[in-house]
């Protein structure tokens, strides 16, 4: 959920500044791009240095910069407009209250009254603070703001008292900004599986029967799913490519594990798409050691492979799922056939007549036929557009 999100971090004057580092090492890990806003007194718990070198951005405490002679008024306007969340943490109990009253007498202040993003705040204070009404109706007026407010949470304080005060821990920040991107998204909680890139099925230890697929369409169509919100898990034969990590990827080798593990996930889902090229048959023996060459020829027996995504078809609920059809000749004809065949919902064609679709290519040219044998053909797209149509069409069709 945090790729490519512009996160402005506002840190305020308060022990738990120091967690900040650690706080956008995480959102830059996450994908996330961080700039960084702090008070005067931040720059007493943590040092605006480390959290440039982390944040790869200057760090700006004050209206003014002045610069090889230069005076240069910090555009805290163009920061609050630039950011896709903001993000106060540490937040004390002075900056809560001048955030509710409107007050600014600082950078940080001003660029969170010209933020037209989501506000998110970590308060970190001291117990007594924490509990005191005024902190309390500051933090509802905010709430009824429209801000998020993560929960501060309990354990010792650096006063040595005990209780509830400390920010909440940097994973905790980063769990709270990602649930609350997803939330109000198309496909928040949705469960989506997917598979992608080839099986290998293996002749001997060195040796498999593959083929050219990457796994681009299946971790393309990965990452639009997490775009519109979706839990999603990830079946990935042999490939180089990382996914986003809030995806939960499973990678296998074979036809067989790919079928272990979509059966099993199988029931927690409500989409299943099968982008992956799977072996539909494997030798039906593996040699435990390297095959030596002998003879001008070699037979090797083949024996099917089960059909993973017709068993979901066959298995399904209330179940969407949506195959792939890669095709060389009659390609509609034969798109509609497997559609039938692996009682499925929708079927996906590319062909490999058309230059630029399929295998390999950061490109490919689809045409998504629904059981009506509804047709919506499609340009030659970037995978990454490709996975968005596909998402769009399958969200349509979708029970509301
Ligand atoms: O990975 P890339 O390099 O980006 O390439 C993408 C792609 C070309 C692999 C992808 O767009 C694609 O077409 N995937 C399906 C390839 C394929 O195996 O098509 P098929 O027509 O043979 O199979 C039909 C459907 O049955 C597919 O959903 C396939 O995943 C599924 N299948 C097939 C055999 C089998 N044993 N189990 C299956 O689940």
């Amino acid at each position: 959920m945090l790729s490519s999100k512009r996160i402005l971090l506002g840190i305020t004057g308060g022990i738990a500044a120091y967690k900040t580092t650690f706080l956008t090492r995480l959102l830059i890990k996450a994908g996330a791009e961080v700039r960084i806003v702090m008070t005067e007194s931040a720059g007493d718990f943590v040092s605006p240095l480390t959290l440039a070198t982390l944040s790869k951005h200057e760090v700006l405490h004050s209206f003014v910069r002045e610069e090889e002679g230069l005076t240069d008024w910090n555009n805290h306007v163009e920061l609050g407009l630039w950011a896709d969340l903001m993000l106060i943490a540490p937040a004390t109990a002075n900056t809560l209250s001048k955030m509710a009253s409107g007050t600014c007498d600082n950078l940080l202040l001003a660029c969170y009254m010209s933020a037209k993003c989501p506000v998110l705040i970590a308060p970190a204070m001291d117990l007594d603070m924490y509990r005191h009404p005024a902190t309390r109706k500051t933090l509802d007026t905010l709430e009824e703001y429209g801000h998020g407010i993560i929960p501060a949470g309990e354990g010792e304080l650096a006063s040595g008292l005990h209780g509830e005060g400390r920010m909440a821990e940097p994973e905790d920040i980063v769990a709270y900004m990602e649930n609350y991107l997803r939330a109000g998204q198309p496909l928040t909680g949705m469960n989506i599986l997917i598979t992608a890139g080839p099986t290998h099925e293996a002749i001997d230890p060195v040796r498999f029967i593959g083929n050219h697929s990457t796994g681009k369409m299946g971790f393309a169509l990965a990452e639009a799913a997490l775009e519109l919100g979706a839990s999603v898990t990830l079946i990935s034969g042999p490939t180089h490519l990382q996914a986003d990590p809030s995806v939960r990827l499973i990678r296998v080798t074979s036809a067989l594990e790919m079928y272990t593990q979509a059966v099993n996930a199988f029931p927690e889902m409500d989409v299943v798409i099968g982008a992956a090229a799977v072996a539909d048959y494997r030798p039906e023996r593996q040699a435990r050691e390297k095959l030596k060459k002998e003879g001008e020829s070699l037979e090797l027996k083949l024996v099917r492979n089960p059909d993973i995504i017709q068993a979901l078809g066959e298995q399904k609920t209330t179940q969407y799922v949506v195959g792939f059809a890669l095709e060389t000749q009659n390609e509609l004809d034969f798109a509609k056939g497997k559609l039938q065949d692996k009682h499925l919902d929708a079927i996906v064609l590319n062909s490999l007549k058309d230059s630029g679709a399929g295998f390999g290519s950061d490109t490919n040219k689809v045409t998504f036929i629904d059981k009506n044998f509804t047709i919506t053909p499609f340009e030659l797209k970037t995978k990454a557009e490709v996975a968005r149509d596909i998402m769009h069409e399958i969200h349509k069709r979708l029970p509301k």
